[in-house]
């Protein structure tokens, strides 16, 4: 792999958040840019919310070709973008931002993008799982709001359980809301079922999503394992934790047979269409990507 090369010609693009200082997409794209050879740079931009917005007239002023955006900038992002394509208008959030040449801002939402990828790339079809039922989606936060809404655009029921309910019951709401406004269709097939029993109801799901922070190491929980004794034989089980990169609910899954999907895809995936949009290449998550971004992680 050739070295850096960056010239007075060079694409720029980065990662605004606070704190960014863990943040792996540095790593990642400018991995990609090596790799590829190309002649651009991503860096990491501490930005605090108060100066979202003139960070982003500064960077579009200085020719950055755009910019991911995490913690706590998503929604401001979403508010900031001239035009926004349908996953992050139903999700109210926006993770990648395009400056286009004309001065317009383009924002997308990649996650749910980044999720689907993962499934597929391990060999779990959506229309395998439309078939079979609903996906069962733990946790009511951002995360279970895109995860939410890229399956429901593949034609899968989702259910949501949280342990504290009104949070799910907002989400449901806020995402059907949504979906029938701005995907121009009917009803989102989104419902709640109860924290203390989400797991008597496994036998009559396709995919459960844990998107919580339960079994992420130094969360609150890193042993959590649930009962997935009442599984049927061919529920996926996906985490969206990658810390550890096997959570004890996936090593539980594959105990019981059944296929799982690890959190490191999505994060790997979703920064595809953005790397596309800025550096004008086609990158792919192989096993070489995985392992230069699992050696960051763990420096
Ligand atoms: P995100 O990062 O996806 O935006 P978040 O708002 O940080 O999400 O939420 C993390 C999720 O983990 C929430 O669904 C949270 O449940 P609550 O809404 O009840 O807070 C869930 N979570 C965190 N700790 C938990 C625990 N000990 N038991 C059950 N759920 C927990």
């Amino acid at each position: 792999m050739s070295g850096p090369c960056i010239t007075g010609k060079a694409r720029l693009a980065g990662v605004i958040g606070q704190p960014v200082s863990h943040s792996l997409s540095p790593v990642l794209h400018n991995y990609w840019l090596a790799r590829h050879g190309i002649d651009g740079a991503y860096v990491p931009l501490c930005v605090a919310p108060e100066a979202f917005e003139t960070a982003i007239r500064g960077l579009q002023a200085a020719g950055f070709r755009g910019a991911n955006v995490t913690i706590p900038h998503k929604e401001a992002a979403f508010a900031i973008a001239d035009e926004v394509d349908p996953m992050a208008r139903i999700a109210g959030s926006v993770n990648t931002l395009v400056f286009r040449e004309d001065g317009t801002i383009h924002g997308a939402s990649t996650d749910g993008f980044g999720y689907i990828a993962s499934l597929q790339v391990e060999g779990v079809a959506p229309p395998a799982l439309a078939a079979r039922g609903p996906a069962l989606l733990l946790g009511a936060g951002g995360a279970a709001r895109s995860i939410a809404v890229s399956l429901l655009e593949q034609g899968i029921a989702v259910r949501l359980a949280n342990r504290t309910a009104a949070r799910a019951a907002e989400l449901a709401a806020s995402i059907t809301a949504a979906w029938t406004k701005h995907a121009g269709q009917s009803g989102a097939d989104v419902t709640v079922c109860s924290w203390d029993s989400w797991e008597e109801e496994l036998g009559g799901i396709s995919l459960l999503v844990n998107t919580t922070s339960l079994g992420m190491e130094g969360g609150p929980n890193p042993a959590w394992k649930p009962d997935l004794s009442r599984a049927g034989s061919d529920l996926v089980v996906s985490d969206i934790v990658y810390v550890p990169r096997e959570t004890p609910l996936l090593r539980s899954a594959a105990a019981h047979g059944l296929r799982t999907v690890g959190g490191l895809g999505m994060l790997l995936h979703q920064a595809r269409p953005g790397f596309r949009a800025w550096f004008g290449a086609d990158v792919e998550v192989d096993e070489a990507t995985v392992r230069h971004v699992l050696a960051a992680l763990h420096r």
